[in-house]
């Protein structure tokens, strides 16, 4: 796999890379009060794009110029055998909508089923940007946290039922996998939470954009496969993660009820979402084609970024704990025996550290005192950056 060369890189100078957020000096300022700091925070990959892909991208802009474009026959078929051979999903290309981004579909899909106060249940500590949507257009955040017992997050289904009969509470945003703490739901859970939407009219909004990164013996099973038992299900998707390409990505809504379906196709025309980008089209067609390997070698490293985590925490007898993850390229790390404040414990793992990861408190109080640690970069910086994270801790008196 071809890899950021990292080797030159010191932390005390300024990081000089391409313009994007992960290492922009004034977002690191911000976020951790210094810009010389290795960036592990937004869910983006330091590994340079799979080979094909490149090159059928930079054939398409040495080719041709940039007219409308629409996405061809060839692209659905691609598209049609990833799903079908990744997932065993059988994709009918009407029943799948575009948008630019996921929450641009969520918030779409919250206006056209639900009242301004009604209530969106989460499951935090989860992605934050499912609080920022619902708040954005006005809906109340209902949160059903998840559980954590014996370093293992389940489902609170007790509190979901709860949650799910209040008659204002009419959509429930599920994370599979789930960012950031790295379970892939299992059919059992799925199951559960289906009959759960169904008895109480909730719909299901499922956010997949991680399913295609599944670490170790972990099954990713997609809320497609419940859409018999229960058709007011939304799977919200796109590859932006699978081959990092967020910066050129739109996003999938698979939608099999023709009447939410019509509902969101109608405002998505009102807005002109749907529209094709030419290298969105190149890069995922050819991402769907020929990407497997190049996926297959990703996996591989993150599963080895994991197991070396867990091998430096056990050798120093560190008490930071991590939550072994089953999918996605994040690591959630526990530093609940150690800090018992956020901001105390972001500002000492920051600065003795120089490692920038995400603060807990991000995805919900419920992460108040756990770090976000992305480790879609190579194995020598992973290694580092535990280390210097696990020193900074010993610091604390
Ligand atoms: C669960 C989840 N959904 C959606 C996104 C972002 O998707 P988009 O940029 O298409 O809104 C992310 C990005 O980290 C994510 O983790």
């Amino acid at each position: 796999m071809c890899l950021i060369n990292f080797k030159n890189v010191d932390l005390d100078k300024k990081i000089d890379f391409l313009p994007n957020t992960k290492t922009n000096p004034k977002t690191l300022e911000t976020l951790f009060g210094k810009s010389a700091i290795m960036p592990m925070w937004v869910a983006d990959m330091d590994f340079a794009i799979a080979k094909p892909i490149q090159n059928a991208l930079i054939a398409r802009v040495t080719d041709s110029g940039f007219a409308y474009e629409y996405k061809p026959e060839s692209f659905f078929k691609a598209q049609k055998n990833w799903y079908k051979n990744q997932y065993q999903i059988d994709l009918i290309k009407e029943q799948v909508l575009y948008s630019p981004t996921i929450t641009t579909s969520i918030s779409v899909i919250i206006e056209n089923f639900t009242n301004k106060g009604d209530g969106i249940i989460i499951q935090p500590p989860v992605f934050m940007e499912f609080r920022e949507v619902i708040r954005k257009v006005k809906r109340k955040v209902i949160k059903n946290a998840l559980k954590l017992e014996n370093n293992h997050y389940t489902i609170d289904f007790g509190d979901l039922e709860d949650k799910a009969k209040k008659e204002n509470n009419k959509v429930l945003i599920l994370c599979n996998p789930h960012n950031p703490v790295g379970r892939v739901w299992i059919k059992n859970e799925l199951e559960k939470i289906v009959i759960i939407c169904k008895k109480n009219d909730v719909i299901l909004i499922s956010d997949e954009i991680h399913k295609d990164i599944i670490l170790f013996d972990n099954i990713f099973t997609s809320a497609l496969l419940f859409t018999k038992k229960w058709d007011k299900i939304i799977v919200l998707t796109s590859e932006a993660k699978t081959f990092n390409l967020p910066g050129i990505s739109d996003s999938m809504a698979i939608i099999l009820n023709e009447e939410i379906r019509n509902s969101v196709k109608e405002t998505f025309n009102r807005y002109n979402l749907g529209r094709t980008n030419a290298l969105t089209r190149v890069a995922f067609e050819t991402a769907y084609k020929e990407g497997k390997p190049w996926l297959g070698k990703l996996i591989k490293t993150i599963e080895q970024n994991v197991n070396l985590i867990e091998n430096e925490l056990s050798i120093s007898s560190s008490k930071i704990r991590m939550i072994r993850p089953e999918g996605t390229y994040q690591v959630w790390l526990d530093f609940r025996s150690i800090f018992n404040d956020t901001k105390e414990m972001l500002n000492h793992v920051t600065k003795y550290s120089g490692i920038g990861m995400n603060a807990g408190r991000w995805f919900g109080r419920e992460g108040g005192l756990f770090m976000r640690m992305n480790i879609a970069t190579n194995t020598e910086n992973v290694q580092n950056a535990i280390q210097k994270i696990i020193k900074a801790v010993e610091k604390r008196k």
